[in-house]
């Protein structure tokens, strides 16, 4: 009986465990490099936070509000590669990427406006950012007519 009773609060306890971890596990999609791609973007100013170069990738179901604007539906993802800049020759070229960034739109999420923020490493592992403080109080400035999403789809033509 005794052995019972610690088996079971053993058990309980991965549970709770699981859960834990499983209310803000959030991965990279999987094969996002294979969505619609973004020209490449060059940020110049040293001063920027987004200083090097990038590439936004949006999903299939993103597409058309992107491209006509209005609400974008529940679950459709954007994601973006950032990247040194490597100076050759006086132009600058594609270094290392430094960081990924993510936004899903889900309605969990109503201190974000409706959308999952999440920044990941160079190799997709989370990394740890407020997503009101360092994200969703820039979007809202920058995109508050748009759904929160700042760039354009004349940026992938
Ligand atoms: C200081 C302002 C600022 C902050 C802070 C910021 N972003 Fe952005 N974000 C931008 C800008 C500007 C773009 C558009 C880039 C472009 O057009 O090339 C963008 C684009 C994006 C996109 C592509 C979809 C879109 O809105 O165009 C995603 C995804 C994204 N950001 C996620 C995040 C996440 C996650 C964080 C927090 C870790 C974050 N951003 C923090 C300014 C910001």
């Amino acid at each position: 009986m005794k052995k019972g009773v610690v088996i079971l609060f053993a058990l309980s306890l991965v549970f709770i465990a699981a859960i834990a971890g499983g209310a803000d596990k959030v991965s990279l999609p999987r094969g996002y490099e294979k969505w619609e791609k973004s020209k490449q973007k060059v940020v110049n100013d040293k001063k920027s936070l987004f200083y090097g170069i990038h590439y936004i990738y949006a999903d299939k179901k993103a597409m058309p509000v992107y491209k006509g604007g209005g609400k974008y539906p529940e679950g459709c993802r954007f994601v973006v590669d950032y990247y040194n800049i490597r100076e050759e020759g006086g132009k600058p070229t594609l270094g290392k990427k430094n960081m990924v960034v993510l936004m899903k739109k889900d309605k969990k999420y109503k201190d974000t406006g409706g959308w999952l923020f999440a920044g990941f490493t160079p190799d997709g592992k989370p990394s740890s950012v407020d997503p009101v403080k360092n994200c969703y109080e820039c979007h809202l400035k920058e995109a508050r007519d748009t759904d929160l999403v700042i760039s354009k789809y004349a940026d992938f033509k």
